[in-house]
């Protein structure tokens, strides 16, 4: 099972469209992704979810993450590296069986320049102390505010490029 993680809880989030735009372009090259909105997380899940505690409503989420053998993270930059939030959703899924020896493709965007290069390796490492293995091939969306079309598409030449590249590249990774 493949799986997008749309990595913020901020509602109309850009990292949502993304997320939705990545699974489109997916589909129509024949492969079948979900998405997983950081949005459907218990909204206490400090309390309910952290240290072995386990709600009914985080079940079904880590039921998903289980099952999945190839993330595809999108990340976006807040305060100069990945949301809080993302490290809390990790930190509440079950270890070993969340994302040990699997699978994983990141996408950082920001309203600035850089697309969240930063974040995209402070959460490298995470995946590596995890065991999880990262697709080279990462992806860096700056002035993301500018690269979605009146359909919610990305248009911009290079952007096209990087992204198709990294799609192609994650089918087969
Ligand atoms: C708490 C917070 C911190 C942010 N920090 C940064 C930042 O450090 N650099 C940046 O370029 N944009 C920053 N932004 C703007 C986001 O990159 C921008 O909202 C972009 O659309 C991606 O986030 P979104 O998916 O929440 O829309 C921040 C936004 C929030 C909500």
């Amino acid at each position: 099972m493949v799986t997008i993680i749309s990595a913020t809880n901020r509602p109309n989030s850009s990292t949502y469209k993304l997320a939705q735009y990545y699974q489109k372009k997916l589909k129509e090259k024949g492969f079948e992704a979900g998405i997983l909105s950081l949005t459907q997380l218990p909204a206490n899940i400090i309390e309910s979810d952290l240290y072995k505690k386990r709600s009914e409503e985080f079940m079904p989420i880590q039921d998903l993450v289980s099952k999945t053998d190839k993330f595809l993270f999108i990340i976006p930059e807040y305060n100069g590296s990945f949301p809080g939030v993302l490290k809390v959703f990790i930190d509440a899924c079950s270890f070993p069986e969340s994302f040990y020896e699997k699978k994983a493709a990141l996408v950082g965007l920001s309203s600035g320049k850089y697309g969240n290069i930063r974040g995209i390796d402070h959460f490298t490492g995470v995946c590596h102390y995890m065991h999880l293995n990262i697709m080279p091939l990462k992806i860096h969306i700056g002035s993301i505010n500018k690269e979605f079309d009146a359909d919610n598409n990305l248009f911009q030449k290079d952007t096209l490029k990087f992204t198709e590249e990294q799609m192609d590249k994650f089918i087969l990774f």
